[in-house]
C-alpha cells in the first residue's frame, strides 16, 4: 500500500512517510561507512562528503553507519560516535549538509556487546580498576563470532546502559535528524539480549 496516496501501487520516485517524516523517494541509502572518522569518534569532512555524496545524487534517506552511543560499544575505532553532549555540533553539521538537498538522514544507534573488532585505546578507561578491558555484554558466553567474551553486566549496568541510549538519542535530535534505527543485527548488544 501506498502510504502517501492511498493507492494500491507505488513508483521509485513517490515519495512515502515512515511515521510523521515525508521522504522524498523510495530510494534509501542503507548503513554504510569505512572508517572514514576520527581516531577518537570524530565526524569529520570525509564522512559528511561522502553522505553529501548520496544526498546530491538524489536518495531520499540515507541511514548512518552503526554510531556507538559510548566508547566501550565500538566496534572498530574511526568510526563516528555519539557518546557526549560535544558531538551534537559535528552531528549537526553532516545532517545540515544532507537536509541541503532535501534529504533526510537517520542514525543508528549501537553498541558492540561482547562482538568487538578492536576497542581501541580509550577503551583503558572502562576497566573500572580491575584491568578488565573486555567491552560489556549482557552474558557471559563466548561469541560465537570470534570466541571473546565480554564483561557480563550487572543489573545496574543494564540501567545505566538504557540510560545511555536514551543519552544518544537525545542528542540525535538535539543534532536534528530525522530518526532513529537501533542497530539490532549481526552479534551485537541487543542480539546479546534476545539470544545467547
Ligand atoms: C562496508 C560496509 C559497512 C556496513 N556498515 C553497516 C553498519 O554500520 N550497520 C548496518 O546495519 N549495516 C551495515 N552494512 C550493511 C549494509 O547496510 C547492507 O545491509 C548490506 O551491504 C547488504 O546490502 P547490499 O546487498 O545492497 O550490499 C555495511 C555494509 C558494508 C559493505
Amino acid at each position: 500500500m501506498n502510504t502517501f496516496s492511498g493507492q494500491m501501487t507505488a513508483k521509485c520516485h513517490d515519495p512515502i512517510d515512515i511515521g510523521n517524516v515525508r521522504i522524498k523517494n523510495r530510494i534509501a541509502r542503507s548503513s554504510l561507512a569505512g572508517i572514514t572518522d576520527g581516531e577518537f569518534g570524530e565526524v569529520l569532512e570525509p564522512r559528511i562528503g561522502f553522505e553529501e555524496t548520496f544526498a546530491q545524487g538524489g536518495v531520499g534517506l540515507i541511514i548512518s553507519s552503526h554510531v556507538p552511543i559510548r566508547a566501550d560499544g565500538r566496534v572498530l575505532p574511526n568510526y563516528a560516535m555519539i557518546d557526549h553532549d560535544d558531538r551534537i555540533d559535528e552531528w549537526k553539521r553532516l545532517v545540515k549538509a544532507v537536509h541541503a538537498h532535501d534529504t533526510k538522514y537517520f542514525l543508528q544507534l549501537s553498541h558492540s556487546g561482547r562482538q568487538q573488532d578492536l576497542g581501541g585505546i580509550q577503551n583503558i578507561n572502562y576497566g573500572q580498576g580491575n584491568l578488565d578491558m573486555r567491552p560489556p555484554s549482557p552474558g557471559s558466553v563466548a561469541d560465537p563470532f570470534h570466541g571473546l567474551t565480554g564483561r557480563m553486566l550487572n543489573v545496574n549496568g543494564m540501567k545505566q546502559m538504557v540510560q545511555d541510549f536514551i543519552a544518544a538519542a537525545r542528542r540525535a535530535a538535539a543534532a536534528g535528524v530525522d530518526g532513529l534505527e537501533l542497530h539490532s543485527s549481526n552479534g551485537y548488544f541487543f542480539t546479546q539480549v534476545i539470544s545467547r
